[in-house]
């Protein structure tokens, strides 16, 4: 048995896996997000640990005997947060999270500096950890000086479950400090945020061993043996290794609160000019490309709570036939936007509303305006190389029968439906801790799932959708010039 733990945003789901790679079952302990002032958002990493043992612990009284079985452990994460740690391994504040776009400016500061593009690949987003500290240290000067260690949500998670001070290169790519070519913590970076290489856990692949279960652990969840933990992944490429999303050419689009196009890589194929995130991928010598977009599950749940009706009764008014777009367009920027405009100040916008605009309309509008956003990142992935043939979809939007056509008709590209199952980024983790504690072969252990069926284009809608992807496009340097200060 293997169990994978994903330590995600609203919660941590634990998933128990046998050698067949068959589901056994899957426990979630909850949490929150603290939201003190504008822009910010933090968890405290004691409630991770509490929704982390209360999730194993249903899943011991669900399958006390597979449990018992589990022989590889692997994690995956919600990405960038900084995990602040003292001398004694103590908590120094609440985990600035990956939402958190209060160090806007020391983003900007740091990317000015060439040589984190050039390092990294990448922009340096106010989601990513570095500015976070940077923000730390001018204005919480007391804590910043404490910092001993600065570790990523889950792999926090790895230092109570083993005692060990890891992470692994996918993860460590949205940190800003990684030469992300190279696969290891850059020096030069790392001093430029007054920060060195003690400061790091130590690095190794996903697939690698990265610690041991705590005996205390094993004894609580009744497991004899020794418990390998695997290095893991951050969620997107661990949900990547669930999908089977390894090779060149493979693709997902996922729908969960943020949106992620993400592409697969045999080679480091950066592009930071037009906002693609190129990052290690789990797999050793493997990259991958992800277009991210802030608000994609999230703008349709704005919605419903401004509606007071649920997501799925506006997504389920406008039925299953995709409507050509009305008139009204909807900018989902609702906390700024990663990709194509690495913007933290931007906000949404609905355009073109007129008395006819009902709620069937802006539900519409919303769906739509996410697909072109995804459109975005499919634009900025061909400009860093990258050309896909059809792409899978995941997450909780894909529910969605209307949704995913509209994705594949702003796409211009089959969306692909896995038959039945549970292949997110906890399934992935599972898979990684039944590597590293088997030495398996990675490519033979994260296929791709049966694909149930599969979304084609709208062909009859294709120029109706150009035209109102065009309206989209024109919209957002209008809003950006009259609303900026
Ligand atoms: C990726 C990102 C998000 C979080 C969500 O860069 O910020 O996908 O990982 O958990």
């Amino acid at each position: 048995m293997y169990l994978g733990l994903d330590l995600g945003t609203s919660g941590v789901k634990a998933l128990l896996i046998d050698e067949r790679q068959a589901v056994i079952g899957s426990a979630n302990g909850a949490l929150d997000i603290s939201r003190p002032h504008p822009g910010w958002s933090e968890q405290d990493p004691a409630h991770w640990i509490r929704a982390t043992g209360d999730a194993v612990d249903a899943l011991k009284a669900a399958h006390p005997q597979a449990l018992a079985a589990v022989k590889g452990i692997g994690l995956s994460g919600q990405m960038h947060g900084a995990t602040l740690l003292g001398a004694a391994d103590e908590v120094l504040r609440p985990c600035i999270l990956w939402n958190d776009t209060r160090s806007f400016l020391e983003a900007a500061a740091l990317d000015a500096d060439p040589r984190f593009r050039a390092v990294t690949g990448n922009i340096v987003f106010p989601g990513f950890t570095a500015p976070k500290l940077v923000w730390v240290r001018k204005n919480e000067p007391g804590i910043f000086a404490k910092v001993r260690k600065v570790l990523l949500p889950k792999d926090y998670l790895r230092l109570w479950l083993t005692g060990e001070h890891i992470s692994e290169m996918s993860d460590a790519s949205g940190t800003a400090w990684l030469d992300v070519a190279a696969r290891r913590w850059s020096d030069e970076l790392l001093r430029a945020t007054e920060l060195d290489e003690s400061h790091m856990p130590s690095l190794v692949e996903g697939t690698d061993r990265a610690g041991v279960l705590r005996p205390e652990l094993a004894a609580r969840w009744g497991i004899g043996g020794a418990v390998v933990v695997a290095g893991g992944a951050g969620d997107n490429a661990a949900s990547a290794c669930g999908m089977g999303t390894i090779g060149e050419g493979q693709a997902f689009v996922s729908l969960g609160t943020s949106g992620v196009l993400f592409a697969a890589n045999a080679t480091y194929l950066p592009n930071p000019e037009s906002a693609v995130h190129a990052f290690c991928h789990a797999l050793p010598a493997t990259w991958h490309q992800m277009g991210v977009i802030l608000s994609a599950t999230d703008s349709l749940n704005w919605l419903s709570e401004i509606t007071g009706r649920s997501a799925a009764e506006l997504t389920g008014e406008l039925g299953e036939t995709l409507r050509a777009p009305s008139g009204v367009t909807f900018l989902p920027y609702l906390s700024g936007e990663r990709t194509p405009y690495n913007d933290a100040t931007i906000r949404g916008a609905f355009a073109g509303l007129g008395h006819e605009a009902d709620r069937a309309a802006l539900a519409q509008a919303v769906l739509e305006g996410v697909a072109f956003a995804f459109r975005d990142c499919l634009e900025a992935l061909k400009k860093a190389g990258t050309r896909l043939d059809r792409v899978t979809a995941i997450g909780g939007g894909s529910r969605s029968a209307y949704w995913l056509k509209a994705i594949a008709t702003a796409l211009g590209l089959p969306v692909d439906i896995p038959a039945e199952g549970d292949f997110g980024a906890a399934f992935g983790a599972a898979r990684l801790g039944l590597i590293a504690a088997e030495s398996a072969d990675p490519v033979e252990i994260c296929k791709a799932p049966v694909t149930s069926h599969s979304v084609e284009p709208d062909k009859g809608l294709a120029g109706a959708y150009e035209t109102a992807y065009g309206r989209y496009r024109k919209l957002y340097p209008a809003v950006k010039k009259a609303t900026a200060s």
